[in-house]
């Protein structure tokens, strides 16, 4: 069995920032109180026209670039998105064919706020089990057009954005990993996924539109309260089933990699696990929950600041709308 190898990556943020005031000018609240509930003081908003293809588009391109990958060696693009620029054709493909991919397959997935860890997961399958040697993963949204803007609790909290990672068939033990490497788990790679839903749960967080319900694309609905309940417990509980999985302690963990949901569910999920800040990637204070974005977005900025490093054992984890949520082991 093949081991695979996140071989670069790459993001985008649309040119336009909104920040807390700006928002505080249009709707009732303050920036006190964005900041002490999420700690969010920013949110990237696409253009009128820029699409999330567009997005996915930029960020798939950059990704290609840091990894040296040209576009037409790439087997397979997985897009994870909830905010598709049409209901079909899947936005992948239009970013295959901007991107210049001219072999293989595209498609999107859609688990919004744990799209990349689903992507991931079935982009390393493809790669595990020899089906594909290079894989484009991205996850690129554009949610502020599903958002009621004169909607206080769900607006302020979620921004556009894109990232991308490049995955490609390795065994392992690229670098000299075992001089480099210690633990139980030498070698560079995607070590396991490990995904979850629970469909019981799909009024904590849903949009009310869509094209067989209303012909409409809707807007975002949320009960904050349960859903923040959730997220701390599922998170803490799948960060330990992929601990497990690889016979790996919490303390092997070099960076907690988590969506950028909110920094309160970050803290707690950090806190839960006995992980502490100083271990913990954040960036939601600059681009809000850009959904299936926030990852490749959070990883992107930590490796170009020279944080996260070659070897180092990264923790990625997410939940969102479904109840989605998973995580994802992998030796950068
Ligand atoms: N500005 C000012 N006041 C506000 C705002 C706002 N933007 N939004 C809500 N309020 C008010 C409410 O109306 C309420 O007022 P009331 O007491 O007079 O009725 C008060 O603030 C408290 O509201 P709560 O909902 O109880 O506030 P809470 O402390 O729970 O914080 C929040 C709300 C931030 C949404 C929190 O529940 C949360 O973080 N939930 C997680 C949601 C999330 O991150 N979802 C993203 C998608 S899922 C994921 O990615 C994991």
């Amino acid at each position: 069995m093949k081991r695979s190898n996140i071989i670069g990556c790459g993001s985008y943020l649309p040119e336009r920032v909104v920040t807390n005031e700006e928002l505080a000018a249009t709707i009732s609240t303050t920036d006190e109180w964005i900041t002490s509930r999420t700690g969010i003081k920013q949110r990237h908003v696409a253009a009128e026209g820029e699409l999330t293809s567009d997005l996915a588009l930029k960020a798939g391109e950059r990704a290609l670039e840091n990894s040296g990958v040209d576009a037409a060696s790439v087997d397979l693009l997985i897009l994870a998105t909830t905010t598709p620029d049409n209901t079909f054709p899947a936005t992948g493909t239009k970013v295959q064919s901007k991107i210049g991919m001219v072999n293989g397959a595209a498609f999107d997935v859609q688990a919004v706020c744990s799209g990349f860890i689903f992507a991931l997961s079935v982009a390393d399958s493809f790669v595990r089990t020899g089906q594909m040697e290079t894989v484009l993963v991205i996850g690129a949204e554009t949610f502020s057009r599903i958002l009621d803007w004169d909607d206080r609790s769900t607006c302020v909290l979620f921004g556009d954005g894109a990232g991308a990672v490049v995955v490609q068939a390795g065994n392992g033990d690229e670098n000299n990993a075992s001089e480099v490497f210690s633990g139980n788990n030498v070698g560079r790679g995607i070590l396991s996924t490990h995904l979850h839903s629970d469909g019981k749960y799909t009024d904590l967080l849903y949009v009310d539109g869509g094209p067989s319900s209303t012909q409409s694309v809707g807007y975002v609905r949320m009960n904050g309260r349960e859903v923040f309940r959730h997220a701390v417990v599922n998170l803490a509980s799948v960060v330990d089933e992929a601990l497990d999985a690889n016979s790996l302690l919490r303390e092997d963990i070099g960076w907690l990699v988590p969506h950028q949901a909110n920094k309160r569910i970050i803290d707690g999920t950090g806190k839960k696990l006995g992980i502490p800040d100083s271990k913990v990637i954040l960036t939601v204070d600059q681009h809000a929950n850009t959904s299936a974005a926030s990852i490749p977005l959070a990883l992107d900025i930590a490796v170009k600041d020279g944080r996260i490093k070659r070897g180092d054992l990264l923790l990625l984890e997410a939940m969102g709308g479904g109840l989605t949520w998973g995580a994802s082991l992998v030796r950068w």
